[in-house]
């Protein structure tokens, strides 16, 4: 699997600092993860949003809650494409909604390319001047079943009175980000969403809360790079030093426990550019280990992240996602070593030339195995593997110099785009869920 910053170290010094940028997404939290002060307001606030449910006979009152009240009887879906696959469910239950193809459909995208005020300038291919289009609309279709079309009205609906919060890295924030747009591009008034703190959206914060004021809910984004908590702790000669407390859950767990629907992902972050080489970084109680397997790191963080979920999270009023790795695809070598995207114009479509299912994500399945809550697994790991054509390549900035081209992101996703997809799956589970609890 192509990682984006393994040669990092082979370019020299003021082209490297002007090639950080690049990836300036990723690297948000290293200096400011401490500064979570600022952030009460925004709980105090938020905290107005959650609520409690007393419980009932049901497995999960809040399923039955949102969903039978709302759903059915207050909205009705306005599609047709929710329609038959709430009506063709039973088949859909059975249906693998990640084993499947991507086929062009021009009804997409969910939202206009250039309408969204919400997407990452890093993200925002088309005002950085790509022109084509394509990449925009093509829809996954699994194998045994049709996906609906993501209803924002209906979504709107659904999310009334909750939270929905993204943690993880910058490729959940290209989700979030999606997610905004759509919801946005569906809402009444537009003008009646907005960050809750009057906050940007730009690299220098941790966290964000949009706010749907007409539908009385937030949808929220936690920067948390690795799930689990960065930490200082001081070198023999005096100096601070970084590390990663594979056995604490990061530091703003407490002010999304409570979230009505919460997504997580880590992945591209266990690399050894972002992790000192796996030499003295990884931490446990007071033990730093002298050198430790990124992979077995990786298991040991995401038994944290598990054991944490169990723990903390009420199963009756939170539904918990994981969303799977996403897919890079760096030619002829890897970020700042020559490797590109920008020749990619269409997907992948022989099956041959894709990627092994990662082992970070076999990983995972045997955590989320062993767990005691139900956490819904994304695993789009294969599906984003296809759309090599989909990545900002150097559309990344606007008017890059031939220099820079050569530098591309073939990491994150344009918007609209990839991971508009990720959510209309997520909407799909949503439904599922629902149809599961209406038949209890
Ligand atoms: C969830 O609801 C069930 C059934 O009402 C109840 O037995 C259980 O204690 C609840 N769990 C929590 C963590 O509140
Ligand atoms: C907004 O949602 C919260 C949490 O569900 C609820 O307590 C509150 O009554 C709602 N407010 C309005 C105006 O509907
Ligand atoms: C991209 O396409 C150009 C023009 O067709 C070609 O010269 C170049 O070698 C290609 N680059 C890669 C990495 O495939
Ligand atoms: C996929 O690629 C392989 C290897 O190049 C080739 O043998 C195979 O026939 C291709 N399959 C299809 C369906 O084109
Ligand atoms: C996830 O997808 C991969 C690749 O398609 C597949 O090998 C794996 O079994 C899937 N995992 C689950 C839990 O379905
Ligand atoms: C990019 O270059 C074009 C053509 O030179 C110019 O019209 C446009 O304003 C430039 N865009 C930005 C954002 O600099």
């Amino acid at each position: 699997m192509a990682e984006p910053t393994k040669h990092l170290s082979m370019i020299g010094g003021a082209l490297k600092t002007e090639l950080n940028g690049l990836f300036t997404v990723f690297r948000t939290k290293r200096s400011i993860a401490f500064a979570y002060g600022f952030m009460l307001g925004f709980v105090t606030f938020t905290a107005l949003l959650a609520f409690n449910h007393s419980s009932s006979n049901s497995p999960s009152p809040w399923f039955t809650s949102i969903f039978t009240t709302r759903t059915l009887t207050c909205t009705t879906p306005t599609s047709s494409s929710t329609t038959d696959f709430l009506q063709g469910m039973e088949t859909s239950m059975n249906c693998d909604l990640f084993d499947g193809k991507w086929v062009y459909d021009d009804s997409y995208p969910l939202y206009k390319q250039g309408s969204c005020s919400f997407i990452d300038h890093e993200f925002n291919c088309f005002q950085n001047g790509r022109h084509d289009t394509n990449y925009q609309k093509m829809k996954w279709k699994p194998k045994g079943c049709n996906l609906p079309r993501l209803d924002g009205v209906h979504m709107l609906e659904l999310l009334r009175g909750k939270r929905l919060v993204f943690v993880g890295d910058s490729l959940n924030r290209n989700m979030w980000e999606s997610m905004l747009c759509i919801l946005k591009g569906s809402s009444k008034d537009p003008n009646n969403v907005f960050e809750a703190n009057g906050k940007q959206i730009s690299k220098g914060e941790t966290s964000f809360s949009f706010i749907f004021k007409d539908y009385n809910f937030s949808v929220e984004f936690f920067v948390s790079s690795f799930l689990v908590q960065e930490w200082k702790m001081l070198d023999k000669d005096g100096s601070e030093k970084e590390t990663l407390r594979l056995d604490l859950m990061g530091r703003s767990s407490d002010q999304y426990k409570d979230a009505d629907i919460i997504i997580f992902n880590t992945g591209h972050w266990w690399i050894p550019d972002k992790t000192f080489k796996g030499k003295n970084f990884y931490q446990e109680g007071s033990h730093v280990y002298g050198e430790l397997n990124v992979l077995e790191a990786y298991r040991k963080a995401l038994t944290t992240w598990a054991r944490w979920v169990d723990a903390s999270i009420n199963p009756n009023k939170s539904m918990i996602f994981f969303r799977g790795y996403s897919a890079s695809h760096f030619r002829g070598g890897q970020l700042y070593s020559g490797g590109v995207c920008d020749n990619d114009t269409e997907p992948i479509k022989n099956e041959t030339y894709l990627s092994t299912y990662p082992p970070k994500m076999k990983l995972l399945e045997s955590v989320l195995k062993g767990m005691k809550i139900h956490v819904t697994y994304l695993n789009i790991t294969r599906l984003t593997d296809y759309r090599k054509e989909g990545h900002p390549s150097f559309y990344r900035e606007h008017n890059l110099s031939k220099e820079k081209r050569k530098f591309q992101d073939c990491f994150h996703w344009c918007l609209p785009g990839v991971p508009d997809a990720w959510n209309e799956l997520f909407y799909s589970e949503l439904l599922i869920k629902e149809k599961k609890m209406l038949k209890h």
